[in-house]
């Protein structure tokens, strides 16, 4: 008797042996007949195989069937593994039995109609099954895995926070106003003021949610709904806060190598692992450089987009950007003690030109300095209670950042805009799919 078929995936075949019977269920990507010979690649979640199916080695109605089995077809089919050295991965399977199990209309991303990225967005629910698409995804899936070995291997609580919420952790700028039972309420910007009030409880917490920005910039590097990986710790000033950064960014790439090769190659991405200790810059440093290319700007403002671009072109690696003044940062920064104008905080920056990856900082862990400073910078005092109300009780320094996960991703996988690292991306004018 011979062996069952064994439900197989385009992996286990291509890395497979030859002479196993198997199942494979997936969806045609590619189809072309020859003579009484039909090729077939088909995919699945792990990869591409193919499938050979020669008129006579199976019925009639499944070779018609094989045939007919139009591109994006849902299909089963059943045979034996062959080696092939024009088959993607040396292997293709000799199908004895085919079925179409979900047939395709014809499908309408065209070579020419892909040329136009809002189209190919517009159709974003089908245009995600594109080799591009889906490597960008499997190496999102490995940055945000990285993120969950290191936090766990490194004794960090994962917690989760509230995306309806009251006050405003960026400012008010770029908030998203809703009604809550005749409350005016906003989607979550951060979750660090939540992290903060976990740390007398946890001591080292992470979280990975989606934060909202009502950004009104249309740029490769906004998105108004994003994950956020944000990590605060308590007893942590900013010289360790951003060696867990850098040491975070660096298992995410080493992850991505390991791992994801074939999609570097889809993407055409080469990447290299960052050498750690990553490169500091001040601020100060930044705006010479800046003033150098005739890019200079005011000290106190933020960095510019293009300075920092600029800073970023002078770089091959990511690196951090540190010392910010206080007026281009958050109210809950702590300064320097002798500095009194400038933070402990940094971002961490990509090199070609991409920019931001990461914000961190250290806080203001005492009641007096905190309300002192949402005075003086005129902000709502009644909208901070809670924020505030944890300074009285037993607040130690304490230090934490924000990583974007899909300026992250993005980077990590040569992207060039930052939709591409969404699967449903959320922009200015994008609401669907
Ligand atoms: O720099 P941000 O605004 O910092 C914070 O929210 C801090 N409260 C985080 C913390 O310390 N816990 O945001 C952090 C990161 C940015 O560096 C960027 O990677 C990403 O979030 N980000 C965006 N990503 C896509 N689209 C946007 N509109 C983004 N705004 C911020
Ligand atoms: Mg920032």
């Amino acid at each position: 008797m011979s062996q069952p078929f064994k439900p197989s995936s385009a992996a286990d075949i291509t890395s497979g042996r030859s002479g196993e019977r198997v199942e494979v269920r997936g969806w045609v990507a590619r189809r072309h007949s020859v003579g009484g010979m039909v090729f077939t690649i088909v995919r699945d979640g792990t990869g591409y195989v193919q499938l050979s199916v020669k008129k006579g080695a199976l019925g009639d109605e499944g070779f018609d069937a094989a045939k007919g089995a139009t591109k994006e077809s849902a299909i089963v089919a059943r045979g034996t593994v062959k080696e092939d050295k024009r088959a993607p991965g040396g292997r293709e399977v000799s199908v004895s039995e085919f079925t179409v199990v979900a047939k395709a209309e014809s499908w309408p991303i065209t070579r020419t109609a892909a040329k136009s990225g809002s189209y190919l967005f517009d159709k974003r629910h089908l245009s995600i099954r594109g080799p591009k698409a889906i490597a960008a995804m499997k190496i999102r899936t490995e940055v945000i895995g990285a993120a969950f070995d290191y936090f766990r291997e490194n004794g960090f609580q994962l917690i989760s926070a509230p995306s309806f919420v009251q006050a405003a952790v960026e400012g008010g700028s770029t908030l998203f106003t809703l009604d809550y039972f005749g409350k005016e309420a906003h989607l979550s910007q951060s979750a660090q003021f939540y992290e903060e009030a976990a740390l007398p409880a946890l001591e080292r917490v992470w979280i990975f949610q989606p934060a909202f920005r009502a950004e009104k910039s249309k740029t490769p590097k906004h998105l108004t709904e994003f994950w956020m990986i944000e990590a605060e710790q308590a007893f942590v000033e900013q010289p360790e806060n951003m060696k867990v950064q850098e040491r975070l960014l660096s298992k995410m790439v080493e992850r991505v190598i390991e791992r994801r090769q074939a999609e570097l190659k889809t993407l055409g991405r080469t990447l290299k692992q960052p050498e750690l200790p990553l490169p500091r810059i001040s601020y100060d440093e930044a705006r010479s450089i800046a003033e150098k290319k005739g890019l200079g700007f005011e000290w106190g403002e933020d960095v510019p987009t293009e300075a920092e671009r600029a800073v970023s072109l002078t770089q091959d690696s990511p690196f951090f950007l540190t010392d910010y003044p206080l007026t281009a940062r958050s109210f809950y920064h702590m300064t320097y003690e002798d500095r009194p104008k400038v933070t402990k905080s940094a971002d961490l920056i990509a090199p070609e030109g991409i920019g931001e990856l990461a914000t961190g900082g250290q806080r203001i862990h005492d009641y007096g300095e905190l309300i002192e400073r949402i005075r003086s910078q005129d902000l709502p005092a009644e909208s901070f209670s809670w924020y505030l109300e944890l300074r009285k009780y037993g607040m130690p320094p304490h230090s934490g950042f924000g990583i974007g996960v899909e300026r992250t991703t993005r980077w990590i996988a040569g992207l060039k805009h930052i939709r591409s690292a969404s699967l449903f991306p959320r922009t200015t004018t994008r609401l669907s799919p």
